[in-house]
């Protein structure tokens, strides 16, 4: 179990973590989710200890890492793929980490194969691809065999294979009973490993809860209608529901049943070529949760007459 409580942590002027408090419980995967800067890493990092809160706590199993006796015993992370020696090899790493933390030199080749390092052991991490450094950090997270497992961003830089190997990988420490804590801005990704979803945004928590509330709980259904006449259907819909043109000829309405509207275009004889309710993502979810609190992002949807955008 990780308590992060009242968490905040100012980097000079940019309060990057700001009053953040949720549990991660073990048996699920909790998905760590935000924009780009919304504070993900730095409160792992501080989870881990390697930075100090300017107030609040993060403990496992009730202890800060600082406290921990056997750190690697108890909590894994992956949180840098790239912090490590670029001289050393695989195995070398693996070996320190053991050694420090009075690990047997067995664990270390039982480790390497179930990441499938294999032959890579033997090579310079300098000669290593993104995904081999990825596997190789997830082995050192697991030497210690322990209970709680943090993953920042474990799928970046992945191939397919790699992606559906953590996935698996992540399952399988989840249903054994272990602590999993994932941050992802991938929301597609999330949707199909997590069981919980932390989410975030400039260092507030946003949602806490089971990925099947935030998909549920957000906005209601939303239908897909295509029309060559969409200005006049957007015109119409926009004083019953939430009217967003999402491309030329097509609107996504939230708020109002596919069957309303396919009676209301009928009766002002405006053609519909499609109409169909939306299966509600975990993207969406996101985006209208995380909508105030993105630094950067693109172009807003254009709003249809009255009816607000999203
Ligand atoms: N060591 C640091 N020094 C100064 N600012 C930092 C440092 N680490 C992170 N930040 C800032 O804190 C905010 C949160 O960053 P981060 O935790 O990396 O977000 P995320 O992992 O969600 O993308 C960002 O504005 C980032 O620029
Ligand atoms: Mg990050």
């Amino acid at each position: 179990m990780i308590s992060v409580r009242s968490l905040s942590k100012q980097y000079g002027s940019v309060r990057a973590v700001d009053g953040v408090s949720f549990d991660v419980e073990p048996g699920k995967v909790t998905g760590f989710l935000g924009p780009n800067g919304a504070g993900k890493s730095t409160t792992m990092r501080v989870v881990m200890g390697l930075d100090r809160p300017t107030s609040g706590t993060a403990t496992i199993h009730g202890r800060r890492y600082v406290d921990l006796a056997a750190p690697l015993r108890e909590v894994g992370a992956l949180l840098d793929a790239g912090a490590m020696h670029p001289g050393r090899t695989g195995r070398a790493h693996l070996r320190i980490g053991a050694r420090s933390n009075g690990i047997a030199r067995s664990r270390v080749e039982e480790v390497i194969a179930e990441v499938g390092l294999g032959k890579a052991a033997g090579r310079r991490i300098k000669g290593y691809s993104l995904g081999m450094r990825q596997r190789l950090g997830i082995a050192a997270a697991l030497l210690g065999d322990p209970p709680v497992l943090l993953f920042d961003e474990p799928v970046n830089g992945l191939d397919l294979d790699g992606v559906r190997w953590v996935r698996t990988l992540l399952r399988g420490f989840a249903d054994e009973g272990r602590t999993v804590l994932v941050s992802s801005h991938l929301m597609s990704e999330m949707q199909l490993i997590a069981d919980r979803v932390v989410i975030i945004g400039r260092g507030r928590l946003i949602a806490d809860a089971d990925i099947d509330q935030v998909l549920r709980g957000l906005g209601g259904q939303r239908v897909r209608v295509r029309t060559p006449r969409a200005d006049a259907l957007g015109q119409l819909l926009a004083d019953r529901g939430v009217v967003e043109r999402t491309a030329p000829g097509e609107l996504e309405v939230t708020g109002l049943p596919a069957s309303e509207i396919g009676d209301l275009a009928h009766a002002r004889g405006v053609p519909v070529h499609h109409l169909a309710e939306v299966e509600q993502s975990l993207e969406h979810a996101y985006l209208s949760l995380t909508e105030d609190s993105v630094d950067y992002h693109g172009r807003p949807a254009e709003p249809i007459a009255n009816g607000a955008t999203r």
